[in-house]
């Protein structure tokens, strides 16, 4: 089985860039531009990799991305990040980025998106991966800076295919961002938000509702609310959960007692990402091994969460044919064994 998952074809739709900033990369960017680290060394770095919700592990979060400040910073990191999708067959991925956690240290808007999107180029091409940006809002932060953010975007349209709404749930709920995300739609962009990860089911019907968003990001708090697990399951709004991250913020004390299997019987289009791999324990191969070591899925249910992930993508029906095929292929000839 565990082969079986490593070689199973996979598609990520929830990847916070700066989160795969690994503490060996984060240890020669500080070199490189000459920043001291609060740690000594990768160790004492990893060991402070220690969280007991999402806001302790944000803190840690915006510090670790204070050692990015050029393109090539930028190029780096994500470059790292393809590397690890290539050893896991990710044909796809739609990542985030958060802009403001750089214009705010005082890096420009455009030395973050053009290190990212050369990097995500260069992958297609040399790696044959292909991807999508998802620009993200800090919820924290006002809705005027959300529109100042959107404002510097305006020269990258044509990057970006969604924008999307993090950091800290809780006190934060979706509504502060109705203006701001009506008018992203308005210029043709999707939308997802975070919702329902450590925050009430409410925020899950408001991303809908208010945001008018495409995908939640996260939902496992749904099962709180029966009604929107029918809603979900009938729309087929897509949820796409990260099972490391869950347990490493303790919104779920064991992977035992993660619901994602249960959200998957109920219908719901559920897939399996990774969030911030480098301070939760893993990529999208390590997120399906410690769920099947914890939940026994099967392989029919393991290709469903690929399966999901590619009819949530934001691809047109040609590029969704294809990744279909890749993993009709895959398992016509891995599926019996
Ligand atoms: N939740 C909210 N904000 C985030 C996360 C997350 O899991 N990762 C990075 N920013
Ligand atoms: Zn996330």
């Amino acid at each position: 089985m565990e082969d079986f998952i490593r070689r199973l074809p996979k598609v990520e739709l929830h990847l916070h860039i700066e989160g795969s900033l690994e503490p060996e990369l984060m240890f020669e960017l500080a070199e490189r531009n000459g920043i001291t680290l609060p740690y000594a060394n990768v160790q004492e770095a990893r060991a402070a990799y220690h969280f007991n919700d999402l806001q302790s592990f944000l803190d840690i979060y915006y510090q670790g991305a204070n050692v990015l400040i050029t393109e090539r910073d930028f190029f780096d990191l994500t470059w790292a990040y393809l590397m690890r999708c290539k050893a896991d067959n990710v044909m796809h991925t739609e990542i985030f980025f958060d802009p403001q956690t750089h214009t705010d240290r005082g890096i420009a808007f455009d030395t973050v998106i053009n290190g990212i999107y050369h990097a995500l180029r260069q992958g297609e091409k040399e790696l044959g991966i292909t991807s999508k940006l998802i620009m993200c809002f800090l919820r924290h932060l006002s809705e005027e800076a959300a529109f100042e953010t959107l404002e510097q975007a305006k020269p990258h349209l044509h990057r970006l295919i969604a924008v999307g709404l993090d950091s800290s749930e809780l006190g934060h709920p979706p509504e502060k961002f109705t203006r701001v995300f009506a008018e992203a739609r308005a210029l043709g962009l999707k939308a997802v938000a975070h919702a329902g990860e450590e925050g009430p089911a409410s925020n899950i019907w408001d991303a809908i509702r208010l945001l008018h968003v495409n995908r939640i990001d996260h939902g496992v708090q749904c099962v709180q609310d029966p009604t929107l697990m029918i809603e979900l399951a009938e729309t087929r709004m897509p949820l796409t959960v990260c099972p490391l991250s869950n347990i490493k913020l303790r919104v779920f004390d064991r992977m035992e007692d993660h619901n994602i299997l249960n959200l998957l019987d109920e219908g719901l289009c559920v897939t399996v990402n990774s969030d911030d791999p480098a301070f939760f324990g893993g990529y999208m191969n390590d997120n399906f091994l410690a769920l099947n070591q914890a939940l026994s899925p099967n392989k029919a249910q393991l290709v469903q969460f690929t399966r999901n992930a590619i009819e949530a993508a934001f691809l047109t029906d040609d590029e969704r044919h294809q990744l279909l095929q890749n993993l009709d292929d895959f398992w016509a000839s891995h599926g019996i064994h």
